[in-house]
């Protein structure tokens, strides 16, 4: 169990928190919360403003590999996979990639190398029968799920998991970062200082490693800057 930057090789994104703030009303976290054509493929306000494939997972899957010692032919699961991008490059290396998401629309949208690995389903209830997986990876996901459904996805990964687990959640490390977060968020139910979140996952019994996907004040500040420039 440690914390560890695996996602470090993605390129660093660039979030406009004061437009989204001032737009930000209820009705665009109710869309956004259904994970359909709005939210992948509708306008920034409602969620990505387009969720397209551009490689950027190759690095974060050869990551995977090395670092958990993956072989060919290992299974894995990735849990709020989306249009499958990091299963497809998973795939490429020879892991017997699959995903699991709550979005139809994002599984009807998925990558053609993914087609029949994909299963549509929720983090807290998984359909798999225990120790399934080498490696199960959970990025930006189960903190769409309230603290309790939060707990029984953590469970959950541990059950199917023989051997290895990563997950990724929302969190700050200053009242500032959770401010710039709150101004942000549309999806995340359960969100928390990394403190909180370790005491969750100690209770969870998870045995997996963890990171944090933090918005930070220097990166809002460049992008004012470039904005304004
Ligand atoms: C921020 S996106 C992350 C997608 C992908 N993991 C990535 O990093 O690009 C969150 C994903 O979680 C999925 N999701 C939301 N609630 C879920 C749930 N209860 N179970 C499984 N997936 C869920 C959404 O449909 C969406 O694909």
């Amino acid at each position: 169990m440690a914390e560890i930057n695996l996602l470090k090789s993605l390129p660093k994104g660039k979030r406009s928190v004061s437009a989204r703030k001032s737009q930000k009303t209820l009705n665009h976290i109710k869309i956004s919360r259904k994970y359909g054509k709005e939210y992948f493929d509708g306008k920034r306000e409602y969620g990505y403003g387009g969720y397209y494939y551009d490689g950027r997972w190759k690095s974060v899957a050869k990551d995977i590999v090395n670092l958990y010692k993956l072989k060919k032919g290992d299974k894995v699961l990735d849990i709020g996979c989306a249009k499958g991008f990091l299963v497809n490059d998973l795939i490429d290396l020879g892991i017997d990639a699959y995903g699991l998401d709550i979005s139809e629309y994002a599984i009807q949208n998925s990558m053609k190398s993914t087609y029949g690995r994909l299963h549509i389903g929720s983090a807290e209830k998984l359909h798999f029968p225990d120790n399934s997986f080498d490696f199960v990876i959970s990025i930006n996901t189960i903190h769409n799920l309230t603290k309790l459904q939060c707990i029984k996805s953590l469970k959950e990964i541990n059950r199917v998991s023989k051997k290895f687990s990563f997950v990724q959640v929302d969190s700050y490390r200053t009242l500032n970062q959770k401010k710039i977060f709150l101004e942000w968020v549309l999806t995340a139910k359960y969100h928390d200082y990394p403190q909180n979140w370790k005491k969750l996952f100690k209770l969870a019994g998870y045995k997996g490693d963890w990171y944090w996907t933090i918005i930070k004040w220097l990166k809002k500040l460049k992008y004012l800057k470039r904005k304004i420039l």
